[in-house]
């Protein structure tokens, strides 16, 4: 696990956006491959890395995803990327919902592919898996010290695993042309930074705005979810201001803060 320098195609992608790229300009680590980036960055965070240290590797071997998942890296066939935050306390709570949003915003930036969200953070694009993010935190008592954000974008298609074969798309795929992966990490951690922006100055409204226009499609939709009395069915309607999902259960409406929701037909 060796640092290596930034790949040149990535290197001036980065630099082409400057400011926009806020604390993420000029602390990029890249890595040719890596355990898992989050592991790498969550080490440097609790070591006192500052806002804005990206870990990157063109491959990772044990990728991790939500839940306890793996999260199938194959080498450069995606962006597998961390990014170290240091929130006030606040902001802590809707960091996921506006990584989700950053996330599919710069896809769109930079290769023109509107995708859609599955909450909280899920990038689909149709009924397809094409991005995710971890998001993790170091803790002191109750107090947040940091959130890494770990990114998986698919960029091409790969010889995934025939699980992941049958559910996961890439941009590539999508759109039927390569893509400049410099572009899409720039354009990644630029609407991240100014997500980030966002959440720091208290525009939060913007935030689950924006959110809810890449989500729009899902509402209406049936999901089933694991409530703490068993398994759940519901309608989707909306996420509320703290991010939560707003779901029509059994006449009533509820809302669900954590975990993970299943579409059903
Ligand atoms: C998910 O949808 O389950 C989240 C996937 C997150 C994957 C990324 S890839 C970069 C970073 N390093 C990891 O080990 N995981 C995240």
């Amino acid at each position: 696990m060796t640092r290596e320098p930034v790949p040149e195609d990535v290197r001036a992608a980065i630099e082409r956006a400057g400011a926009r790229l806020g604390a993420f300009s000029g602390r990029l680590l890249w890595f040719r491959s890596v355990p898992s980036t989050n592991d790498l960055a969550l080490r440097l965070a609790a070591a006192g890395a500052e806002e804005g240290t990206v870990v990157a590797a063109d491959a990772q071997t044990m990728g991790r995803g939500r839940l306890g998942r793996r999260w199938s890296s194959p080498p450069d066939a995606g962006i597998y990327a961390s990014a170290v935050f240091r929130p006030h306390a606040g902001a802590a709570s809707l960091m996921t919902i506006a990584a989700g949003a950053a996330i599919s915003e710069g896809i769109e930036a930079a290769a023109g592919l509107r995708t859609l969200l599955k909450w909280p953070n899920d990038v689909y694009a149709g009924s397809r898996k094409l991005a995710g993010i971890l998001a993790e935190a170091g803790t002191t008592g109750s107090s947040i010290e940091y959130t890494v954000l770990g990114f998986g974008i698919n960029l091409m298609p790969a010889a995934y695993p025939p699980d992941v074969a049958t559910r996961a798309t890439s941009i590539e795929a999508e759109l039927g042309r390569t893509v400049d992966r410099g572009l899409v990490l720039a354009e990644c951690l630029a609407a991240l930074a100014a997500r980030y922006a966002d959440l720091r100055d208290g525009r939060t409204g913007a935030i689950i705005t924006s959110w809810r226009r890449r989500a729009a499609a899902t509402f209406g939709r049936r999901i089933e979810w694991q409530a703490p009395g068993g398994l759940r069915e519901g309608i989707v309607e909306d996420i509320d201001d703290r991010g939560a999902l707003v779901v029509r259960s059994a006449g009533e409406r509820c809302s669900i803060i954590s975990g993970e929701v299943r579409w059903t037909p």
